[in-house]
């Protein structure tokens, strides 16, 4: 069966009191309407719309080309948004399924199931409900004796019993193509907010004898929509636990899983220990085996089998196998360690190469530099890489050794084998196997202290 999809995301998001676009708020790092569109095509739909109206320019850029836009240029309701999809997808048939941009947490499981029922059951609309005792603000199922669904009543229009239903809708549906873009038409806003409401389909459907089902999933929490940042705190909350909780099922130890942030997209493998207070961000990938001590940030970065990092930062950098990053250490974009490399405390590391066992272990800067294999760079050396205007090169050979203190000023090339007396400055290149010594000879004036 074909298979279609609406995203409704044109709202303005009052409720968030936020320049931002709601949906484009994130959660676990990435947009809350990013996380739906994923799910949905994760449950075999082939085509979506996302309806954009307040905002559209920004949600557009940020989306691209991961779905298809129809404009709703004035926000009257969730019934009129669905209609503004009515020139791309009123000739399909199959299921159309509308589903909110402000509820990030339905899963991936729960749509598919879902839409299984839809298709089985031969309903002509499919409402994805779920119980709880905080009905407040959701639309209510409202069933008549037998059980069946008649209507969705809307908060603001429920009386007092309407209000006590713990059934409420999450805002997702399943839909008969054909049936939907018909009956959309007979929608009015005849309500206490004056806006066509979509549920209000659901109560057409039933009037002409249609079938109409809910599919009730286990977990309110997924059905969680986002209007304030209170709700996405909470929402934040559950699906960082969802996410540790699957990282911890493939066998990474997390040693404090409320207190620990991974993103949705970030990839862990197994026997890898993370302490607490670690952020794993962006499209980051850890090896097996991995290390990563307490209060780590890792953003869109690669660390290998084996590798170990404290209290580090790394930022698009790549770490490879074996390789000791920190304590207190940065690798700024471009860093690339191989392995079994050494980067000791308050070592800063920016758009460089260090290769196989190189070794900078103590309170060091190195930038737009390439160090060779077994190379050690002493505590304190720097390259001198900007002149105020531009950016230099240092190149340093394989099994080199730089004494403390040492500026490396680039341009710059150190040979292979070559060494670097302490606390040089170094403007020339050095030739392989050399010594070079940069600094003024010592003058000692004894007795001074009598004078
Ligand atoms: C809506 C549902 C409610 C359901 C709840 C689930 C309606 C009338 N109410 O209420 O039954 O329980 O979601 O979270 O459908 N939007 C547009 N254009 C509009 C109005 C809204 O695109 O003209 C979009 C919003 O951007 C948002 C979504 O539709 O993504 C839902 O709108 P929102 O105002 O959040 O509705 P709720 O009050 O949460
Ligand atoms: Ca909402």
């Amino acid at each position: 069966m074909n298979r279609q999809a609406v995203i409704l995301a044109a709202g303005k998001g009052t409720r968030m009191k936020s320049k931002l676009h709601k949906v484009l708020h994130p959660v676990c790092g990435k947009p809350m309407i990013q996380h739906v569109i994923d799910n949905i095509k994760a449950s075999g739909v082939t085509e979506i719309v996302t309806v954009v109206g307040y905002g559209a320019e920004e949600v557009k850029r940020a989306l691209q080309s991961e779905t298809a836009f129809s404009m709703q240029t004035e926000q009257l309701g969730t019934a009129h948004a669905v209609r503004m999809a009515e020139d791309v997808l009123k000739d399909k048939t199959g299921t159309t399924i509308v589903i909110c941009g402000d509820t990030p947490l339905i899963s991936e499981e729960t749509l598919k199931q879902f839409i299984h029922h839809h298709e089985t059951t031969g309903a002509k609309a499919t409402i994805l409900t779920a119980k709880t005792n905080h009905p407040f603000g959701y639309g209510r199922i409202v069933r008549n004796e037998h059980g069946s669904v008649e209507r969705i009543v809307e908060e603001k229009d429920a009386n007092i019993e309407e209000k006590l239903i713990n059934e409420i809708s999450s805002g997702t549906f399943c839909f008969d193509n054909t049936l939907l873009f018909e009956l959309l038409h007979e929608v009015d806003n005849d309500n206490a907010q004056g806006e066509y409401y979509l549920p209000d389909v659901i109560k057409l459907l039933v009037a002409r004898g249609e079938l109409v089902e809910a599919y009730v999933t286990e977990d309110f929490d997924e059905t969680l929509g986002i209007n304030d940042r209170y709700n996405l705190a909470i929402a934040e909350k559950i699906m960082k636990l969802r996410i540790n909780r699957e990282h911890l099922l493939n066998g990474v130890t997390i040693v404090d899983p409320e207190n620990t942030y991974i993103g949705a997209d970030v990839q862990i493998g197994a026997d890898t220990i993370i302490e607490p207070g670690v952020m794993l961000k962006g499209k980051t990938i850890i090896g097996e085996n991995v290390f990563i001590g307490a209060n780590s940030i890792i953003t869109d970065s690669e660390i290998k089998q084996g590798a170990s990092i404290k209290q580090s930062v790394i930022t698009e950098s790549f770490v490879d196998e074996e390789t000791t990053v920190g304590p207190f250490a940065q690798l700024r974009p471009g860093s690339d360690l191989g392995k079994q490399v050494k980067i000791g405390n308050f070592v800063e590391v920016k758009k460089a190469r260090l290769h196989d066992e190189a070794k900078v272990s103590h309170l060091s800067y190195i930038g737009d530099a390439e160090i060779g294999e077994r190379t050690n760079i002493g505590c304190g050396s720097i390259t001198v890489n900007y002149d105020g205007k531009n950016k230099f090169k240092t190149v340093v050979g394989k099994d080199a050794f730089i004494g403390c203190n040492s500026n490396l000023v680039a341009p710059v090339e150190i040979g292979d084998y070559s060494f670097i007396a302490a606390g040089s400055t170094i403007t020339d290149s050095v030739p392989e196997s050399s010594l070079a010594l940069g600094r003024a000879r010592q003058t000692t004036k004894e007795g001074y202290y009598k004078k």
